[in-house]
């Protein structure tokens, strides 16, 4: 089967939709999600660790998953938002964790999770401006998270493809000593590995002798403390956790209130950390984070990237400690230096790949050693089930 999940707010787009897909041979269904409740995705982790895939969060997007269960194509129409999918079409893929289950596997050399059911592709069809460039790339490695191929990125509005809302920004570095701080977890700030890292951050950012104001997206009263900040400050951090091979959901959608004009420019500088242990897991969504500052009127203060952040909150005080440190060394450097644009920072980043005989090693590693680990996680968290159970099968 080929399931079209169409986000789009307005318009009706279904005779469109059947036409762009009108040369597939299986049977296409079409569901609007525009009239129905799917929230965001809170990184809860239980539909890997507790109730194997089954999501805590008990809204419409169930169904979907029942769905997906049956289909092979999985094709998403979506509006754009900084010249990617809007949080709208972002959301319904954040939520598809339960398709795939915690063990760990490689494929085509890429660290990735074992599938719960089977493969699946994925397309896009997108309305308004986008870079065709990066939904492809983007397209593609989600397709390969979920094991299947990309089926392609048509643009609705081919007049609109291509443009660009760049604005000319001046690289400057800023001196200021007060930074705002920005949690782009959409994970309750007590068990958000971001809020971790940044704890440890801001300690090398008081060592260096600058102060800082922190607000966790996760809570949404802080939301507009938040953009205040942002519009009141020179010198702004956005920490968040990659998802889906980019940005959480949650953390476009509170871009979008943001305004995109600014009375006086400030540095926007981001951290970027990921569950998978290898650098270029996260260079996709560097390079998306590389291209918002200019739409806030803001110039780019850089990206620091580091992957393997996934067992952070699992992990004993000796172990957190030993994988927070160079945190707060990075906090001390943002403030001597400026910014995250140094070219040395890419020493950083863990391997930006595995080689292979390590490749090898983790694969035997894991069958032997950290299998049985997630087990007892799970064991821990209340789990009865197998964690590659498939509850919809
Ligand atoms: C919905 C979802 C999607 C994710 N997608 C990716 C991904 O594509 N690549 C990756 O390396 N990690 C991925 N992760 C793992 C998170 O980036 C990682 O666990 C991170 O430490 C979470 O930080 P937080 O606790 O602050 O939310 C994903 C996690 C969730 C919940």
């Amino acid at each position: 089967m080929t399931l079209v999940l169409n986000t789009l707010e307005s318009g009706d787009y279904s005779e469109q939709i059947n036409a762009l897909l009108s040369g597939t041979d299986s049977k296409v269904e079409i569901i609007n999600t525009a009239g129905m409740r799917i929230a965001h995705c809170i990184g809860c982790n239980q539909c890997w660790l507790k109730t194997p895939g089954v999501c805590s969060i008990k809204d419409d997007y169930e169904s979907i998953v029942k769905k997906l269960v049956k289909t092979r194509n999985l094709w998403i129409v979506s509006d754009t938002r900084f010249r990617f999918i809007d949080y709208r079409g972002k959301k319904v893929l954040d939520r598809i964790m339960p398709m795939l289950n915690m063990y760990l596997t490689f494929r085509n050399g890429w660290m990735r999770h074992e599938l719960r059911y089977h493969a699946l592709n994925v397309g896009l069809i997108y309305r308004g401006i986008g870079n065709q460039e990066l939904l492809e790339e983007w397209c593609e490695r989600t397709a390969a998270n979920l094991g299947g191929h990309s089926l392609g990125v048509i643009a609705l509005d081919k007049e609109l493809n291509g443009a660009t809302q760049q604005v000319e920004v001046p690289s400057e570095i800023t001196q200021a000593k007060h930074v705002v701080i920005i949690n782009g977890s959409p994970r309750a700030k007590k068990l958000s590995n971001t809020d971790k890292i940044l704890q440890s951050f801001t300690k090398g950012l008081e060592e260096a002798g600058a102060t800082y104001e922190l607000y966790s997206l996760s809570n949404r009263s802080e939301w507009d403390s938040a953009r205040e900040a942002f519009m009141t400050h020179n010198r702004i951090i956005i920490a968040m956790p990659l998802y889906v091979e980019c940005v959480p959901g949650t953390l476009l959608e509170f871009l979008e209130t943001l305004p995109t004009k600014r009375e006086q420019p400030a540095q926007l500088s981001f951290m970027l950390h990921g569950g998978f242990e290898e650098g270029r897991q996260l260079r996709l969504g560097e390079k998306f984070l590389k291209s918002l500052p200019s739409q806030f009127g803001c110039f780019y203060g850089g990206c620091l990237v580091r992957g393997g952040s996934f067992m952070i909150r699992m992990f004993n005080e000796k172990q957190t400690k030993a994988v927070l440190l160079p945190y707060r060394g990075m906090g001390e450097f943002f403030i001597e230096k400026g910014s995250f644009l140094s070219p040395e920072l890419k020493k950083f980043t863990s391997p930006e790949q595995i080689p292979w005989p390590f490749r090898m090693l983790i694969k035997v590693l894991f069958k032997l050693v950290l299998k049985k680990k997630f087990n007892n996680f799970a064991k821990e968290w209340g789990c009865t089930k197998p964690l590659n159970s498939k509850p919809y099968k």
